[in-house]
């Protein structure tokens, strides 16, 4: 019999919940497994903030957004021996692993606690910007593409209406997944993303020419949060991090509009999805996804498999080692590695750009 806790960590997305079940069902029917939760991330451990995780209390969440746990951006780097005070309670509270739910962020601390303190940990990948490595889809992105895809698909009856330029401004920090992927499904007529800086003349080139066209004096551009301008003069930012060093972004569609309506003259607005896309209920492919993940994980636990994550790999469920989802700092503290959008599906919706 082993002992397991469970956390998510970072952004909340739909998914953690059906995640969370499927850990506790499978720990607790196959393996006879106890099961703690960990509040709010890795302030769980940090702190000692737990609850016991029993099949009852994971009844009827699989289709819930949001996560039972609680989630936060806590960084155990930031408070002073915080590894450290992990490590103590893990020892404390005799598990022989933890599963951390988590992005970028929440596994690198992850990484750092397996390979640097020698605390067993087994990663699971969720965040809605598809961004981590070493898998083809995390948990949340699924049901982030298909919220933004119904939003562009009401933005375009009332772009169309109005004769007007629309910038949907989406998620994503680092990568372009949710922008290509929805912009591809609602056919998008520009899509910016942070793997490929604009120009604004090009952009403005492309909205002449088609206004020019009968019949399409409306335009959609799909623009993720984290794009920028070849010229920098609109890459916006604020002055505000989280607490991983993270610039907190917004404003692009903003900037985007404006720039579009003063050199074109055309009437333009925008709309900022932000957080919308990370609510409600999972998609079927999210709850699927996250079970299969779940189950795994636990399995990897009994095997004394930790020191792995589980991903999705040409639609089956593997296994990696932790070393190869994380990269070094500046400091040599290990940090999750950005997986950036493949761009064959850039180029795929750039075929139906204009
Ligand atoms: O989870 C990743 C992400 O969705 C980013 O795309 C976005 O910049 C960030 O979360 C926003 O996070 P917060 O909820 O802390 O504002």
């Amino acid at each position: 019999m082993k002992n397991i806790g469970v956390l998510t960590g970072g952004g909340d997305c739909p998914g953690l919940n059906a995640a969370i079940r499927a850990v506790v069902r499978h720990a607790i029917d196959a393996y006879s497994f106890n099961v703690i939760g960990f509040k709010r991330g890795w302030a769980g451990p940090l702190e000692g903030l737990i609850e016991p995780l029993t099949k009852y209390a994971v009844s009827g969440i699989l289709p819930k957004g949001g996560t039972i746990l609680g989630t936060s951006r806590t960084n155990p780097d930031k408070v002073e021996d915080g590894y450290l005070m992990i490590k103590e309670n893990v020892k404390k509270f005799g598990l022989d692993a933890i599963i951390a739910i988590g992005g970028n962020d929440t596994l690198g601390v992850a990484g750092n606690l397996q390979l640097k303190y020698d605390v067993p940990c087994v990663c699971i990948p969720k965040t809605i910007d598809n961004d981590v490595a070493c898998t083809d889809y995390t948990i949340g992105f699924d049901t982030a593409v298909s919220i933004a895809t119904s939003a562009i698909d009401n933005l375009h009856s009332t772009a169309e209406s109005h004769d007007r330029v629309m910038v949907v401004e989406v998620m994503g920090r680092h990568a372009g997944w949710i922008a290509a992927f929805s912009g591809l499904a609602g056919g998008a007529d520009l899509i910016l993303v942070p793997e490929k800086p604009f120009n604004i003349d090009e952009i403005c080139e492309v909205l002449k020419k088609r206004h020019k066209r009968r019949g399409k004096s409306f335009s959609i551009i799909v623009a993720a949060e984290g794009a920028t301008s070849d010229d920098g003069r609109l890459n916006v930012t604020t002055d505000k991090t989280d607490a991983f060093g993270h610039v907190i972004l917004g404003g692009l569609g903003v900037a985007l509009s404006s720039e579009v309506e003063r050199r074109l003259g055309f009437e333009a607005r925008y709309a900022i999805l932000g957080h919308i896309q990370r609510g409600g209920t999972p998609t079927p492919s999210d709850r699927i996804l996250a079970t299969r993940l779940g189950v795994k994980a636990v399995d990897l636990v009994a095997r004394g498999e930790t020191g792995k994550m589980v991903g999705i790999s040409g639609g089956s469920v593997v296994s990696v080692p932790v070393m190869d989802i994380v990269e070094t700092d500046k400091r040599g503290h290990y940090v999750g590695k950005t997986k950036t959008l493949d761009m064959e599906f850039y180029e795929t919706a750039k075929v139906f750009f204009g």
